[in-house]
């Protein structure tokens, strides 16, 4: 059992929680996630390390609520318990050789962005970052980006806060202003990363993009997490999260991402049912 130590509300939807887990944050390195239920019955779900505490033995995880088992984590207080989280799972973020990137975040993407361009910060490579979302109401992580990178670029769709327009727009308007990256890092919706590597592509700038499939046992086994990357089936789980964005067939990716779309509606309805109606936008 893995307590839950400290809970934040970020946003509407966003939620910070800090969780005890001694063996897990001894071994953590940006990049990796972990899998975790709540209960006996829950579904496994994959979260990012945000950050951990080796000397405190705690994890930091940031997630959406979006369908039923983040909704029921969101039922969760301080005090209380997730039954169980898989150890540090995926390969951790490469960094040798860069000495300047810029990792683009989008919407929820900016969770698992945060542990990855600080962790690049802490590694001495300088690091813009875009963190865009549709509104104000979705800004996330600012002060923590600030405290955290080089320089902050908060970009919404609507223009209610930071630059209006999308993060490619301000990614385009950066490199054509000069800034010579070694690498860009797409995180987020999967339409988003396409576009992000894409825009890299064109500029002759390597690409890397941390992808979300679906997970069932983490272990390269099920099948659940497959995409195609440079032509070859890779598991996200073990082979991932972070692939070569100019080699990840995004098309598929985005086929696969929409296949059990019903089934989720139904279980959130489910969800909504036993919570007195608490209903969030994906
Ligand atoms: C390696 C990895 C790391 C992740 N890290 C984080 C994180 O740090 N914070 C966070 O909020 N989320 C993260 N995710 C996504 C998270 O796992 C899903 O949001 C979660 O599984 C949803 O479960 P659910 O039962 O609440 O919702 P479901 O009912 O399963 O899904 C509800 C909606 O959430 C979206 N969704 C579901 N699964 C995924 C997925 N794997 N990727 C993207 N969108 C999904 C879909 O739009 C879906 O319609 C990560 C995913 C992976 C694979
Ligand atoms: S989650 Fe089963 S193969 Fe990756």
């Amino acid at each position: 059992m893995y307590k839950i130590v400290s809970k934040r509300r970020l946003n509407e939807t966003m939620t910070w929680l800090v969780i005890e887990a001694p063996l897990v944050a001894r071994k953590a390195k940006p990049g990796q996630f972990i899998i975790l239920r709540t209960d006996e019955h829950g579904e496994r779900i994959p979260l990012t390390m945000a950050g951990h505490d080796s000397e405190k033995g705690t994890i930091d995880l940031i997630y959406a609520a979006v369908g039923r088992t983040t909704m029921l984590m969101d039922q969760l207080e301080e005090g209380d318990y997730l039954l169980d989280v898989v150890v540090p799972l995926g390969k951790p973020t490469e960094m040798e050789g860069l000495k300047k990137v810029c990792v683009v975040g989008g919407g929820t993407g900016n969770a698992l962005a945060y542990p990855l361009a600080c962790g690049m910060h802490d590694h001495g490579i300088h690091v813009d970052m875009i963190a865009g979302f549709k509104s104000k109401a979705q800004v996330i992580l600012e002060d923590e980006f600030k405290a955290g990178v080089d320089r902050v670029f908060i970009t919404t769709d609507d223009g209610s806060y930071g630059e209006k327009g999308f993060t490619t727009d301000k990614l385009k308007e950066l490199i054509e202003d000069g800034n010579e990256y070694d690498e860009i890092v797409a995180v987020g919706p999967p339409m988003m990363m396409k576009f992000t590597c894409k825009i890299a592509e064109d500029y002759g700038i390597h690409s890397i993009a941390s992808l979300t499939a679906y997970m069932i046992d983490g272990t390269g086994m099920c099948g659940g997490c497959r995409c195609i990357v440079g032509g070859e089936n890779k598991f996200v789980c073990v082979d991932g999260p972070e692939f070569d964005g100019a080699l990840v067939d995004w098309d598929e990716l985005i086929k696969r991402s929409a296949y059990y779309s019903e089934q989720e509606a139904e279980d959130r309805a489910h969800v909504c049912r036993l919570t007195g109606g608490v209903r969030y936008n994906d």
